[in-house]
């Protein structure tokens, strides 16, 4: 709203001189960095310059314009400065209607196609793929809150030689009972143990490579047990998913890209993009970069192939403006690499491709990994969040019920917080203790607050139409106002920035301006309008926050 205004009166004053002195000007309204100087001001140096008066000449003309607005209880000229401060009670309406208003839908603004998750089948769901289901997540509610059209697509990986040696494996050593079981892990010691097995007897390679060629010509056999490994393997990654609530609208395949790669094999090669280089197709993107190979010698796809498949498809079902890939940063030269292809294709989606890449979660400064061989370590990590929720909550308050299902809502949302509250492209060390704590920058300590306001609000009703705006005014009630409307710039940042972090840091601004101010002011007071107007502020800070951490994927809890 600020800022909102702020461009308004721009717009106003440019339109005002420019009519009047016949100019085409356009005035820049700044925001001083001393707030006692004003709340805007606009400098007359452009106006006097053109004028051929002095500035200080100038300011009072700037002044006049302003002052046909309503929006303004003082406007001085310093010097060559105008400097103007808004009526606050003026402003205070403004913000809080805009903050209490339902956002109506329009049409969307553009089709967003987010590629996140995207594990890989009989391999363990890694942190890396949590980070980037967090954030792929979170980017998607943003976008969707912003009145886009979201499709959230998980491109599997489920193919690769590796799955013949697998089939190879299973079908030598495998135990049904336990594959189904325990898929992941099961499948990642029979993958281990083919690796040991071939060690021995080299001949073993010719034939995993031999049961992957019949499985990419369809043998029936193959392609059931691949199948099977696919389902259960997913079955596991869903665990996760109904853990951290997140859904897909598509699952792409990796299998299926490949099958379908000679379709764009053929659009690169009417390009004449293919050279033949050492018996592998490849094609040539720059000097400074390596040439991106599309076919090995033995005539498979490569992943760069299939991904380039995979984005014409999406393509032509979707028409998307913006295809972002939520993938690690040791993927950076790969997304350049398929950058520079579709360029060179001159792709009509060409410039709709974002790489919305990642740092590490790292443990005494070095790579966070879960790998004990299977997908536990990760369930491990959420189920130690859970745990030591479940022991902050007994602390705070052990007569609650339903103790185990607050907890789960806490000790997920306290991952997903800590992993947001930091920017996506940095590195970040990650501490479980500190994570879940229910005080300091954590997602608990959103939620609690959260819950507080919820218990003072249950303790009497208000009217929201018979508030006072002189005691809104006041300083501490005015920063809360400011805050509330800074909402909408932020949303913005991180929609232009692929970075939920900004939403997350402004919640916890929010949340400590409501916890000082709850310190310094007795709510539930008994004059009306001084009650009112106070409940009505948490109750607006609380929409804030729940909003807010919906929007981040964490959940919203009502005791805790
Ligand atoms: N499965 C890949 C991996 O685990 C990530 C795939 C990302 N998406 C894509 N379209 N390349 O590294």
């Amino acid at each position: 709203m600020l800022e909102v205004l702020k461009i308004k009166i721009q717009e106003y004053l440019n339109k005002r001189v420019n009519e009047e002195m016949n100019l085409s000007l356009s005035l820049v309204v700044e925001n001083p960095k001393d707030k006692t100087k004003g709340d805007i001001a606009i400098p007359s140096f452009q106006l006097s310059k053109i004028l051929h008066k002095s500035p200080m000449e100038i300011a009072p003309l700037i002044k006049n314009y302003l002052e046909e607005l309503d929006y303004f209880e003082k406007i001085e000229c310093v010097g060559p400065y105008v400097n103007a401060f808004y009526s606050r009670e003026k402003l205070i309406k403004l913000i809080l209607d805009n903050v209490d208003s339902i956002k109506e839908k329009n049409d969307p603004k553009g089709v967003i196609l987010i590629d996140y998750s995207s594990p890989n089948i009989a391999k363990n769901f890694s942190i890396g793929h949590l980070r980037s289901t967090i954030l792929g997540q979170s980017i998607g509610n943003i976008f969707e809150y912003l009145n886009y059209k979201v499709v959230r697509i998980n491109h599997l990986g489920d193919f690769g030689t590796q799955f013949g040696k697998l089939i190879y494996a299973y079908l030598n050593w495998g135990d049904k009972e336990k594959v189904m079981e325990n898929p992941i892990s099961e499948l990642v010691s029979l993958y281990v143990k083919f690796h040991e097995e071939a060690e021995k007897d080299p001949s073993l390679d010719d034939k995993a490579r031999e049961i992957f060629n019949e499985l990419e010509e369809g043998n029936p056999k193959y392609r059931a047990l691949w199948s099977s490994f696919k389902d259960a393997s997913l079955k596991e990654f869903k665990r996760i998913y109904d853990l951290l609530g997140v859904t897909f609208d598509e699952y792409s395949s990796e299998a299926s890209a490949s099958r379908d790669s000679n379709r764009v094999l053929s659009l690169l090669d009417k390009k004449n993009l293919l050279e033949i280089d050492n018996g592998a197709t490849i094609i040539r993107i720059g000097d400074d970069i390596p040439p991106a190979i599309v076919k090995r010698s033995d005539g498979a796809t490569l992943y760069i192939t299939r991904d380039l498949e995979e984005i014409h498809r999406r393509y032509d079902k979707y028409h998307f403006d913006q295809m972002l890939y939520c993938v690690g940063n040791e993927q950076k030269l790969y997304f350049n690499q398929l950058k520079r292809v579709l360029k060179r294709m001159d792709a009509p989606f060409k410039d709709s491709v974002t790489h919305v890449n990642f740092g590490l979660i790292l443990t005494g400064g070095k790579k966070m990994s879960t790998r004990h061989g299977n997908a536990i370590g990760l369930n491990e990590v959420l189920n130690e969040s859970i745990r030591l929720a479940k022991e902050h909550i007994q602390e705070k308050n052990d007569s609650l019920d339903d103790k185990d299902e607050i907890a789960k809502n806490v000790g997920v949302s306290a991952i997903i917080f800590n992993d947001l509250k930091n920017y996506h492209e940095n590195d970040y060390e990650f501490n479980l203790e500190d994570a879940t704590r229910f005080e300091g920058q954590t997602g608990p300590y959103l939620q609690y607050t959260s819950v507080r306001i919820s218990s003072i609000l249950k303790q009497s009703d208000f009217d929201k139409d018979n508030i006072s705006f002189e005691l809104l005014s006041k300083d501490d009630f005015f920063e809360i106002v400011k805050k509330l409307d800074e909402f909408d710039v932020i949303l913005e940042k991180c929609k232009e920035e692929y970075a939920p972090n900004y939403l997350a840091k402004y919640l916890l601004q929010l949340a400590s301006l409501f916890n000082s101010f709850y310190s310094k002011e007795k709510c539930l007071v008994d004059d009306i309008i001084e009650r009112n107007t106070k409940l009505y502020l948490i109750y607006l800070i609380k929409s804030r926050l729940d909003l807010g951490m919906k929007l981040l994927g964490m959940k919203l809890v009502d005791k805790m």
